[in-house]
């Protein structure tokens, strides 16, 4: 008798405590809501679905390096599948191993953000992608030297013809860099962070979850937030002291004045998207920190005058872990290109 009163009384305790805790995970969550959202099925608008054809022949557009100066180097250069849409180095080196003074940043789920590079200076993907396609670090050739080249590998002929029916010109940069975009478009990571943002709480483990609100009660998401936690606004770097007092940086990049002209904008970065951020490293606009938690016990420092210790700083990195989305299978591995000679019709 005495045992099982015990036993109930036991159970009760049990029960308490738990729906304690849940409690806790409905407050936290119901926080998050209110300042993230969950990534979307897709990015097409309505009624504007890329065709199908796009997509496929943006895909191989992407991956291939014959229409860049010497033969070498494609979008995927510098945006590999095995980096996560990255290059791994702190700047990238392009086509005649002309540096670029900047880190790449992963081409996954840049479909959701309002800004474009790391000092805004594209207007929108398409934009990105045209001047990607004729730029002197990324491809060295002009408008006329792509649609050449391009015209050289029949293969393709058909192709862009498929996926521009109503045009009788085709082949152009501009549809190159629709295509590449319709592609771009596809490549979402779905992330453990949305299944929680979706109502599943264990989605997270509780470390993650303590990190998430760390995170929000910090003040990271002054910052970082919305569906791509980052990627929608400008802030400068380093508000607290000199960003380079913390990072180490060698050169020193003025940051978005260099675009706008307005001095208001000096030392000013679009502030990033953290999705996948735990597979992109190294960190900051010129790749100067090696490892994630010390990206974040740097953005303490600068950001917000916080000097985080290791276990906030573990648990942070636990939540931004959360945000790796899964890998598109459609960017895993390189397609086989078209090939040059096609002999469809007689010369
Ligand atoms: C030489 C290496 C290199 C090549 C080649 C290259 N990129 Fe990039 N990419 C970068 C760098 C570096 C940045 C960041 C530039 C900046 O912010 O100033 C970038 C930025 C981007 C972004 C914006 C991402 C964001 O977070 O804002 C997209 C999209 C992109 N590249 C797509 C492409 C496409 C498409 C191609 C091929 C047509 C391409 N890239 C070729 C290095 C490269
Ligand atoms: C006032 C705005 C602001 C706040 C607050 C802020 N960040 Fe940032 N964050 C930025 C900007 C801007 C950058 C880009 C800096 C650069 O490289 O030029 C950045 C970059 C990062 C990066 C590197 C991402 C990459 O891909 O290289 C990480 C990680 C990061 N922030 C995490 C955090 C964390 C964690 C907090 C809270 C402790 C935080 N941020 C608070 C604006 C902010």
């Amino acid at each position: 008798m005495t045992t099982q009163y015990l036993f109930v009384a036991g159970s009760i305790a049990l029960l308490v405590a738990s729906s304690a805790i849940a409690a806790d995970d409905a407050a936290l969550l119901k926080e998050a809501l209110k300042i993230f959202q969950p990534l979307p099925k897709d990015t097409s608008g309505p009624g504007a679905t890329p065709a199908k054809e796009q997509v496929v022949l943006g895909r191989l557009l992407f991956f291939d390096p014959r229409i860049t100066a010497e033969g070498d180097v494609s979008c995927a250069t510098c945006h590999r599948p095995a980096l996560y849409g990255t290059d791994g180095r702190p700047t990238s080196i392009g086509v005649k191993q002309r540096p670029h003074p900047r880190n790449a940043p992963t081409i996954f789920n840049a479909a959701l953000y309002s800004v474009i590079h790391w000092r805004g200076d594209r207007n929108d993907l398409e934009d990105q992608a045209e001047q990607a396609l004729t730029g002197a670090v990324s491809s060295g050739l002009d408008e006329r030297d792509v649609t050449d080249r391009l015209q050289r590998i029949e293969g393709y002929g058909p192709l862009f013809a498929a996926a521009f029916p109503t045009d009788s010109h085709p082949m152009t940069v501009k549809n190159m860099a629709n295509a590449i975009v319709a592609y771009e478009r596809t490549l979402l990571t779905r992330a453990p962070f949305d299944a929680y943002l979706a109502g599943n709480v264990d989605a997270l483990s509780p470390a993650a979850r303590r990190g998430l609100e760390t995170f929000i009660n910090m003040g990271c998401v002054a910052c970082h937030n919305g569906v791509s936690v980052g990627g929608d606004m400008y802030r400068k770097f380093g508000i607290v002291e000199d960003y380079w007092s913390a990072t180490g940086s060698r050169s020193i990049d003025r940051g978005r004045v260099e675009v706008t002209k307005n001095l208001d904008d000096l030392y000013v970065f679009r502030v990033p998207s953290l999705r996948n951020v735990a597979m992109t490293a190294p960190y900051f606009h010129d790749g100067s920190v090696a490892m994630l938690a010390d990206a974040v016990r740097v953005m303490g420092r600068v950001q917000l005058g916080m000097k985080l210790g290791d276990a906030e700083i573990n648990e942070i990195v636990s939540f931004l872990n959360s945000l790796t989305g899964d890998f598109p299978t459609e960017f895993a591995a390189p397609p086989v290109l078209p090939p040059a000679s096609v002999t469809t019709h007689q010369r």
